[in-house]
């Protein structure tokens, strides 16, 4: 079998991606406290433009002050006086290349928060707490869910007046709409419960009606609880989703907020993240001492290993039984990786998050030099650090002072 190349274009329903290398929605700590877009985050996206990226997929942004992150730093679009900023970062970035498309990864936190970072009740599918974030998360009634849905369809129609290309709707890694999509925490008995596609299917819908953007999706196709999605089940969704007609492409990744490493693989740097993440540092020094000795090695224990190309099998298998593209994210680190994937695995495209933090300039690099490796070696303090003060970068070439100074090594 042979299919596309690297540089052929990616035609979706409604985007024409420039070519099959995607940057993956990432995080960047550069939002204003209140969620408003900066220069900084312009900066950011017009580089990886620049360095020839093609498709930017934002981090998440979120859709209303009750699905907010943990994270302070994180760009929201969830009333109109965003529109505006966001148009000016996308100015920006059409500057550095007026053919870069730009797509908003667009969520709702559900149970993945806690009320000191949104200002309300931790809200979700069911009742079932997230053992990462431990907030008590009280289930929407159905007229709530009616609710979040317009927010869902209000935000795509700002991304839309802004110019965004495209957005992304955020169902994996444990939000609120993988929260209706896992048996694990839909426990619903209503009609979202024995549908439960019901709400992904109700957004869809809206954002489809509503706006002429390109929809992607991000799925989560396993995660670390065997009564949780399955890749079986990932399938059957997928096949579902497929038929609507109104997904322009899949997106597979895996996994949720329950084990955060899980999602992205690599090394553990324990102790950074004992040093800045919220959820630990709010316990004070000696509680966190005492779980960095007796309870982390347990813990630790959870962890998948990191192998390329981790999400793979599972995206083949759905690419088998969707029409609609699929591109797939995780551990995607070679350019005859990407080369396979297309060529023979039948894959549409790939995303990458980590080899574009590490190199902006990735897809210009491997243009020259296509069997190119990345230099990202996954230590993943990009990922811890996301809780710290500092903004997003690639930690393997900050300064020893700097490292020092925020690392503490
Ligand atoms: C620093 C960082 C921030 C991330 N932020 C997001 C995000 O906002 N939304 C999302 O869906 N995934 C996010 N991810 C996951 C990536 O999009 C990607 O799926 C994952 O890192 C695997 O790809 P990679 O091996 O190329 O890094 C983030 C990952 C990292 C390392």
């Amino acid at each position: 079998m042979t299919g596309p190349g690297i540089w052929s274009p990616l035609v979706l329903p409604r985007l024409t991606l420039p070519h099959r290398v995607v940057r993956a929605a990432t995080y960047d700590n550069l939002a204003t406290r209140d969620g408003f877009p900066t220069d900084a985050q312009a900066d950011l996206l017009a580089g990886l433009a620049r360095g020839g990226a093609g498709t930017l997929i934002t981090g998440f942004a979120y859709i209303s002050r009750q699905g907010r992150a943990l994270q302070g730093g994180q760009a929201g679009i969830d009333h109109d006086d965003k529109i505006a900023p966001w148009a000016r970062v996308l100015e920006h970035v059409r500057r550095a290349d007026a053919e870069a498309k730009v797509v908003l990864q667009i969520a709702h936190t559900g149970r993945q928060t806690t009320s000191g970072a949104t200002g309300r009740p931790v809200v979700g599918a069911g009742p079932v707490r997230c053992t990462y974030f431990l907030s008590p998360v009280r289930p929407l009634t159905e007229r709530e869910i009616g609710g979040v849905v317009r927010s869902f369809v209000e935000a795509a129609r700002r991304a839309w007046r802004a110019g965004f290309d495209g957005v992304q709707v955020h169902a994996a890694h444990g939000y609120l709409i993988h929260q209706f999509l896992s048996p694990h925490t839909n426990r619903r008995r209503d009609a979202y419960g024995r549908d439960p596609l019901r709400f992904l299917r109700e957004i869809v819908a809206g954002i489809r009606e509503r706006t002429p953007l390109a929809i992607l999706l991000k799925l989560s196709a396993g995660e670390d609880r065997p009564d949780g999605i399955t890749l079986d089940r990932a399938v059957d969704y997928a096949r579902a989703i497929d038929g609507w007609g109104a997904v322009d492409a899949f997106e597979i990744s895996y996994g949720t907020m329950e084990i955060p490493l899980n999602i992205i693989r690599g090394a553990v740097p324990a102790d950074v993240s004992l040093r800045y993440n919220p959820l630990f540092t709010r316990w004070g020094r000696w509680p966190v001492a005492l779980f960095r000795r007796f309870l982390y090695p347990w813990y630790k224990k959870r962890f998948l290993s990191f192998a390329e190309l981790y999400n793979v099998d599972a995206a083949c298998r759905i690419r088998q039984t969707v029409r609609t593209p699929v591109l797939v994210t995780g551990g995607i680190r070679t350019g005859g990786q990407i080369a396979d994937l297309l060529a023979r695995q039948g894959l549409d495209g790939v995303t990458l998050c980590r080899p574009f933090i590490r190199e902006p300039d990735f897809v210009s690099r491997l243009r020259d030099d296509p069997g190119r490796r990345s230099a990202c070696i996954s230590c993943n303090l990009c990922t811890v650090m996301c809780d710290s003060p500092y903004p997003l970068r690639c930690w393997m070439d900050a300064p020893d002072d700097l490292r020092r100074e925020a690392l503490g090594i």
